[in-house]
């Protein structure tokens, strides 16, 4: 891919790499509830390619290549995780690649090396940066033309429409979220999460479960299906249900599965 030229931007993730790293241990919701609901959603991985569109530090594009994907690229506009994922990367030999790009510019998934190759492509906590119904759609259309003809799957972990805004709601798994008018199409959010001695404060935009589909049926999705996050037995084990209770009567995030359809019309926009 040494010939795609790269696109990187400053972004609001520069600053957390370590933070983001550090979260998949310092937050036990995200092992026991998002890793092990995300990776029973993607399924088995062996012997295909996966494309994880903002991959962040590299965390799942690493797990999927050790999971017996072939081919794994991590995409992520921000430099400074992709560079962190590229030293790792260098580090370890696992064999993934790393690409500087803003996923939610359809040209992202038409670029060589990226477009109609992938069997999966993921996307763990991305769409909520869609900050308008047009990027929400360049996700989708990115990962629908990265996708090969048929057959092809989308997952991603997405912000639940109905998520908790009781200050407490998620205090015990180390996050906190607001917005103005969480029901109101890309209404402005916040996320304060604490991983370790860090306080990570993120931006994100709201959009509904109509939205979600909108945009993946815009760029040629078809069957899709929410699924709504377990806790593994290890889990349940480790803290006891009564830990999980908040979390799984509204979790912060849902899971979207959607299958590659006939390539739709990319050019037109959905209504904004
Ligand atoms: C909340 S982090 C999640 C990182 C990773 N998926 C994980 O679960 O650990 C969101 C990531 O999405 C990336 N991102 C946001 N908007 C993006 C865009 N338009 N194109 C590519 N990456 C984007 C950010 O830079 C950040 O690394």
């Amino acid at each position: 891919m040494s010939t795609i030229k790269e696109v990187a931007v400053e972004s609001q993730f520069d600053t957390v790499v370590a933070a983001y790293e550090q979260s998949m241990e310092a937050m036990p919701f995200r092992e026991h509830v998002e890793a092990h609901s995300f990776l029973r959603a993607v399924g088995d991985v062996t012997g295909q390619s996966v494309l994880d569109l903002g991959c962040g530090s590299g965390l799942y594009a690493r797990r999927l290549r050790a999971a017996g994907a072939t081919r794994v690229v991590g995409m992520d506009e921000s430099t400074a995780m992709v560079d962190y994922a590229r030293q790792r990367e260098e580090r370890e030999g696992l064999g993934v690649e790393f690409l500087a790009a803003n996923a939610a510019d359809p040209a992202a998934g038409a670029l060589p090396g990226i477009s109609g190759v992938f069997d999966v492509v993921t996307a763990v906590y991305v769409l909520p940066y869609a900050s308008t119904l047009t990027a929400l759609q360049g996700f989708c259309a990115t990962a629908r033309r990265a996708l090969r003809r048929r057959g092809g799957r989308f997952v991603a972990a997405v912000l639940n429409p109905g998520f908790s805004t009781d200050p407490d709601w998620y205090r015990r798994y180390g996050m906190e979220l607001s917005a103005q008018q969480p029901s109101s199409e890309g209404a402005p959010g916040h996320l304060k999460a604490w991983v370790g001695h860090e306080v990570l404060d993120v931006d994100f935009f709201c959009w509904s479960a109509a939205a979600h589909e909108h945009a993946l049926r815009a760029a040629g999705f078809g069957r899709i299906a929410w699924i709504r996050p377990q806790v593994s037995e290890q889990g349940r084990k480790a803290y006891g249900d009564a830990f999980w209770t908040n979390y799984l009567d509204c979790p912060h995030a849902l899971l979207l599965h959607a299958q590659a359809g006939p390539r739709a019309e990319l050019a037109s926009p959905i209504p904004q």
